[in-house]
């Protein structure tokens, strides 16, 4: 079976989806797949490396070299580019955030025909709004931080709506990823150039309340039979110097760690993990997920995100999580394409 795993993007999350990508192609089983590279540049442009990579151990620099597109000028489309999407017998998106992983190349795999891992159209451009995605899982019963929507060119948020959110609060834009344009705020007078920075990546900012207590993530993995399976809970340890998961400590200090299975009660993990497949199926999700919540006074879940293709490098949450439940990273990408061809 031909496997395009597509990678990259104009996203501010480029890098992590190249080295999700590069946690993909060296975990693929060649036996069954033939594995075919295709690269969105950061500008753009559509770039489809060589059909059948052989095995081995693929980095970032690697893909990048199969997929060179200032020397293949004849794949520097879409137009292009489909026709090598559109034969092939599966598309693996491993694209993160706006232009990926937000329904847009799903709508295009759609409109070719061919089958993808992961979640379809609407569950994608869903939980990529993370304003929107409140709405339905508050809508659902399940539990969320507090936030206020400020869009169009006013950033100034009222009285009353800075007493209801409270102080520190955190302003995200509503539909990036990895923390990016994320601040915490701990003075309202800061909020301005929170907002501003917010705003680089999204005209559509929110603000939030900040729910203290640890932050637990769950995956969820559809079977092909339709089973969901909950994996069990990670933690993320911050180093002492974040003040919180950001960038930095998501992707360059060395002092953040996961503890999986997180230490919680059985209740709770029980909680959390009934609360994952509710978003999961909230949101008509397909294939995966990973929910991350935060546990408000150690003991009350609050889902802070949803993300509809996580980070895939082999030390990401979502493999390491299925590693732990006994699923190495190949077999994890067996059930994925499994599942994506029912
Ligand atoms: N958005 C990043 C990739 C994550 O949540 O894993
Ligand atoms: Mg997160």
């Amino acid at each position: 079976m031909e496997v395009a795993v597509v990678f990259g993007g104009r996203s501010g999350e480029h890098d992590v989806s190249c080295a999700s990508a590069a946690g993909v192609v060296t975990h693929l089983d060649r036996e069954r797949y033939a594995v075919r590279p295709v690269r969105i540049t950061a500008a753009g442009e559509w770039v489809v490396g060589p059909r059948a990579l052989p095995a081995g151990t693929y980095g970032v620099a690697d893909l990048v070299r199969l997929t060179p597109a200032a020397d293949v000028p004849a794949w520097q489309s879409l137009t292009e580019a489909a026709p090598a999407l559109g034969t092939a017998d599966m598309v693996l998106p491993a694209l993160h955030g706006p232009y990926g992983e937000d329904g847009t190349v799903q709508g295009l795999l759609e409109v070719l025909g061919v089958p993808y891992v992961g979640n379809g159209v609407a569950a994608s451009a869903v939980a990529m709004d993370k304003d929107v995605t409140k709405r339905l899982l508050a809508a659902s019963g399940l539990p969320v931080a507090a936030s206020a929507l400020l869009c169009g060119p006013d950033c100034a948020l009222p009285p009353d709506e800075q007493q209801r959110l409270g102080l520190p609060a955190f302003v995200k834009p509503a539909r990036a990823g990895s923390s990016l344009g994320v601040s915490r705020v701990e003075r309202w007078e800061e909020l301005d150039a929170a907002v501003a920075l917010a705003r680089e990546s999204d005209s559509k900012v929110l603000v939030e309340e900040a729910v203290l207590g640890r932050e637990v993530d769950i995956a969820v993995l559809e079977h092909p039979d339709g089973r969901l399976e909950a994996g069990p809970p990670l933690e993320i340890r911050v180093g002492g110097g974040q003040r919180f998961f950001d960038y930095e400590a998501k992707y360059q200090d060395a002092a953040t760690r996961f503890e999986i299975p997180a230490r919680l009660d059985e209740g709770i993990t029980a909680e959390l993990q009934r609360l994952a497949m509710g978003v999961f199926e909230t949101l008509g999700c397909a294939g995966l997920i990973r929910v991350d919540f935060f546990l408000r006074g150690g003991t009350e879940p609050v889902v802070n995100e949803v993300n509809t293709f996580p980070g895939f490098t082999a030390a990401s949450q979502y493999p390491q999580i299925f590693e732990v439940a006994g699923l190495s990273y190949g077999d994890l990408l067996d059930v994925l394409i499994a599942t994506a061809l029912v």
